[in-house]
């Protein structure tokens, strides 16, 4: 009895395609799984949530105008409907905002309390006076104390990669309200990592055969350091409110911080999957269960699942993983995925481009071991090995093939024992081998090398030119029956990476859903099959370039940012030096025209109340009403010295939902980045400018 978690998406972003290489990865686990004999796997649940929690999703839904609960609902449409469109087939995806979540980590956190695991501590921590909350380490700006930079965050520079603590910044502003934050106290929880308890229980889990892989074991062993040593600090659960979260029981104003119920999240999800199936939870979660329960995660996040929560479970009493499955992260043509870079592609878009989402689950398949190695999406090997592959060896044998058993022998084979085929046959408990180890690329090695045997027989065989001739139906019939026959082996070596290609050919060929003891027996003869169609079609290039220009987007501002991660720290700032290196300092003149400038008058303007920065703006350019436009210009301007001016804006810029109504554009203003020059300026047109007229 397997359970198997996906690491839960935030649910303040869309799904990327460098997410996807794990949801795809597990997937594939998750469906060889599910085609083993039962006594061999008896049930195998894959659950998954959205990570709900947080400061960062409680000040998007606020710059939203929505409540976070709102916010949330929202992005798990959104969410449900990308993993769908890549068959990612959760049994449970579910909240951390739920019942179940709750109960569950108050139950943590009561029987750690009873074990004396968790210690009232008071810290000191920057505080925004003017939005009247604690601020998270990636809300606070400031001058790099390193290279002197400015606007760096409160963990690490983008320009010289230091890392430091917030603290440590010169000249330190909110990047919530723009405040100078103040050092303030506060209580918060603390479970006791550094526990001679803890330390012992993570020497010895983590080195436990299976545990973790010999990279990830190393890495644990580095961070706890060698007997004795107290590397481990003590963990910061809590966090003040105003805070989306839960709020800690008999603590008011306290809330779990979003790191700690997010695994907790993994649980809740299976116990409502539980109550809805009538499943035994205590089963997969008492301490001295036989059941297996495995984690995918990135690599970044390793920190959290191999030490806390692993602790965190031990010491509360119940079950750890059984293992922890680290990858890589994704390079796209072997630049990381960054924002900055312009490849920032999400799930949706792919799919709204038409592309098949098989293909992608296939070439990541190809590329995925068990190791924790980046792995690249190269956009040209991409169309090639999808091409060559699936359409030009898989889907080959079987449209070269299946017409002639329908016209000619009336849907009905020959039979297809065949010596060649043994090999063919042969290879399923090694294939399988190779994806319960999670060497997909392995495993796919192998189908392709077998595909390459059946097609080599089909064309010695020739079945086009045999169906010309008189007297050779039979061997016409045994060639075709045969090559349907590898075509189904193949299929059913294929599947979990190809589920709906999978599923088409078993209505095709007319059989049960395929699992994998299916490979010992041969289609008989005279088994009917359906007519063949279609199965898949080649990636055209064209597609390809299409896809990358609908994701060259620009930076997110700020409030997008997900929480900084201890140990991702260094690494983020790496690739962000990475991406600003290697981005190329020109757009083309396609890329400028998307940006629609207007001459713009400015018919009306004013204050805004309780914005500290903001001018409401009406501007005319040339439509039948005029625009509503928040500018952040208070600090230079009179609103009253606006009005009847002439100015330019960004007319097709995403109308954006702001506290205080709709703004419709953007007006355009220089100011000097180094801040040397103090001051905003408003850009004029020269004299004779009319409103509407377009600026290039
Ligand atoms: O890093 C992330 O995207 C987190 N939302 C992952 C959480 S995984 C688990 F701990 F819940
Ligand atoms: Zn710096």
């Amino acid at each position: 009895k397997i359970l198997v978690t996906s690491a839960l998406p935030y649910a303040n972003g869309a799904i990327l395609l460098r997410h996807l290489v794990e949801y795809i990865q597990t997937d594939i686990w998750v469906r060889f799984q599910k085609m083993q004999p039962k006594d061999k796997v008896a049930e195998c649940w894959y659950v998954c949530a959205d990570d709900t929690h947080g400061t960062p999703i409680m000040l998007r839904a606020e710059k939203d105008g929505i409540t976070p609960e709102a916010l949330i609902e929202r992005v798990h449409g959104e969410h449900s409907r990308d993993f769908a469109g890549f068959h990612v087939a959760f049994d449970n995806f579910y909240t951390t905002h739920s019942p179940e979540t709750q109960a569950c980590a108050n139950e943590i956190y009561a029987r750690l309390q009873k074990s004396d695991l968790i210690e009232k501590r008071t810290i000191e921590q920057y505080y925004d006076p003017v939005k009247q909350m604690f601020l998270p380490d990636r809300f606070i700006k400031g001058e790099c104390p390193k290279c002197g930079a400015k606007d760096q965050y409160g963990d690490n520079c983008e320009a010289c990669g230091a890392a430091y603590t917030p603290n440590e910044l010169k000249n330190p502003y909110s990047a919530v309200s723009g405040a100078t934050p103040e050092l303030r106290h506060s209580d918060h929880y603390f479970f006791k990592l550094s526990d001679a308890r803890c330390q012992d229980f993570l020497r010895r889990w983590t080195r436990e055969a299976g545990r973790l892989q010999p990279e990830a074991a190393n890495k644990m062993q580095e961070w706890l350091g060698s007997e004795g040593e107290n590397k481990l600090s003590d963990w910061d659960i809590s966090r003040d409110a105003p805070y989306f979260g839960f709020e800690i029981p008999d603590a008011p104003g306290k809330y779990f911080y979003v790191w700690m119920d997010a695994p907790i999240g993994y649980m809740g999800s299976f116990k409502n999957l539980c109550e809805k199936r009538g499943l035994d939870f205590d089963a997969y979660f008492k301490p001295d269960t036989d059941t297996e329960f495995y984690h995918f995660i990135g690599k970044d996040i390793l920190y959290f699942h191999a030490l806390f929560w692993p602790a965190e479970l031990e010491h509360a009493g119940y079950r750890t993983p059984t293992a922890i499955f680290a990858h890589g992260f994704l390079t796209v043509d072997g630049a990381k995925m960054s924002k900055s870079r312009g490849t920032f592609i999400t799930a949706e878009s792919y799919l709204a481009q038409g592309l098949d989402p098989e293909w992608l689950r296939y070439y990541y398949a190809a590329k995925l071991n068990s190791t924790m190695e980046d792995i690249d999406l190269r956009l040209d090997d991409f169309i090639a090995r999808v091409n060559a592959d699936l359409v030009g060896k898989y889907v080959n044998i079987a449209s070269r093939c299946a017409g002639f058993i329908s016209k000619k022998f009336a849907g009905k084979l020959a039979g297809t024992d065949a010596a060649w085929l043994k090999p063919l046959r042969d290879a399923a408990p090694h294939i399988a081998q190779a994806f319960e180890e999670r060497e997909f690329s392995r495993a796919l090695r192998e189908v392709m090398a077998l595909a390459d045997v059946a097609n080599v027989v089909v064309n010695e065989r020739k079945p086009w030119e045999l169906a010309k001739q008189e007297g050779r139906e039979t061997e016409l019939h045994s060639a075709c029956s045969e090559a349907i026959e590898a075509f189904r082996l193949l299929t059913l070596y294929l599947k979990p990476v190809l589920p709906k290609v999978a599923e088409a050919v078993e209505a095709f060929l007319n059989v049960t859903p395929l699992t994998w003891n299916d490979a010992a027996t041969p289609l008989a003869a005279g088994h009917k099959i359906g007519t063949y169609s279609h199965l898949m079609t080649r990636i055209d290039s064209k597609q390809i370039a299409a896809l990358v220009d609908a994701n060259k987007v620009s930076l997110a501002p700020v409030l997008e940012a997900a929480p900084q991660k201890h140990a991702e720290k260094q690494e983020k700032a790496a690739e962000v030096a990475v991406a600003a290196a290697e981005a190329s300092p020109h757009i083309n003149i396609d890329d400028f025209m998307k940006v629609d400038l207007r001459i713009a008058k400015i018919v009306d303007a004013g204050h805004v109340e309780g914005a500290e920065k903001l001018i409401r703006l009406s501007l005319d350019i040339g439509e039948e009403k005029p625009r509503q436009v928040f500018a952040g210009i208070k600090s230079a301007y009179d609103p009253a010295q606006l009005i009847g001016r002439m100015t330019v804006m960004v007319a097709n810029l995403a109308p954006r939902k702001m506290k205080f109504g709709m703004s419709e554009g953007m007006v355009m203003a220089a100011s000097d980045p180094n801040g040397k020059t103090p001051g905003i300026f408003l850009l004029t047109p020269d004299v004779g400018a009319e409103p509407g007229m377009r600026v290039k």
